[in-house]
């Protein structure tokens, strides 16, 4: 069972433009599969936790008001603040990531966490010593400024290449 921050990324490191916007990935075929594609990665995860600007992403840009959670694995959000709530097993946190880690991985019942973003949330759980992996498809587009793949200096090592239609992705575990 691994910790594993999963995203998608322009090729100058952000993962959402400053206006956080997904339509220069969206735009493309996201949904091509392929060897280290989101329908791959999918299929082994147990549990996942985001931040609330990707909560909040989701409610206004994959959900209307009626629909219910999309995910049915075990999912938290942090935040600080009061969110909409949608029906499904969603959990809210606010803190420290380390001590609800133990609780994610157990809800993952053998299967992985994902880290779904953002970046800085993915390197709270590398700060403290949580993250085994990075997966990062790589969108072939410059975005010059956004919401940042991985706002730390963290040691990685290149585990697994390969070419999804657009995207070029790889797989790295973190070095500790
Ligand atoms: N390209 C992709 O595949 C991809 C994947 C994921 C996300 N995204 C996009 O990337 C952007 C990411 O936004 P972001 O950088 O702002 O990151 P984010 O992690 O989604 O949201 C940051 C917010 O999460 C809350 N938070 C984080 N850590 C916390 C903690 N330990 N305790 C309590 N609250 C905590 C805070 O919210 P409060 O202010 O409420 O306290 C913080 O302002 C979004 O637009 C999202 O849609 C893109």
């Amino acid at each position: 069972m691994a910790t594993q921050y999963f995203t998608a990324t322009s090729i100058d490191g952000f993962i959402a433009d400053p206006e956080h916007s997904l339509s220069w990935l969206l735009s493309r075929d996201i949904d091509a599969g392929g060897p280290m594609s989101y329908q791959r990665f999918i299929e082994s995860v147990g549990a996942l936790v985001m931040g609330a600007s990707t909560y909040r992403w989701l409610l206004e840009h994959e959900l209307s008001a009626e629909d219910t959670w999309p995910y049915d694995m075990p999912s938290w959000v942090f935040s600080h603040g009061e969110l909409p709530k949608r029906s499904g097993d969603l959990r809210f946190a606010q803190g420290p990531v380390g001590p609800l880690h133990q609780e994610m991985v157990e809800a993952a019942a053998g299967r992985n966490l994902w880290v779904v973003g953002g970046g800085d949330l993915a390197g709270q759980f590398a700060d403290a010593g949580l993250l085994d992996e990075v997966w990062v498809q790589y969108a072939p587009v410059a975005l010059g400024a956004g919401a940042p793949l991985l706002p730390r200096r963290l040691e990685l090592r290149l585990m697994d290449v390969a070419r999804n239609a657009d995207f070029a992705c790889a797989r790295y575990s973190v070095v500790r």
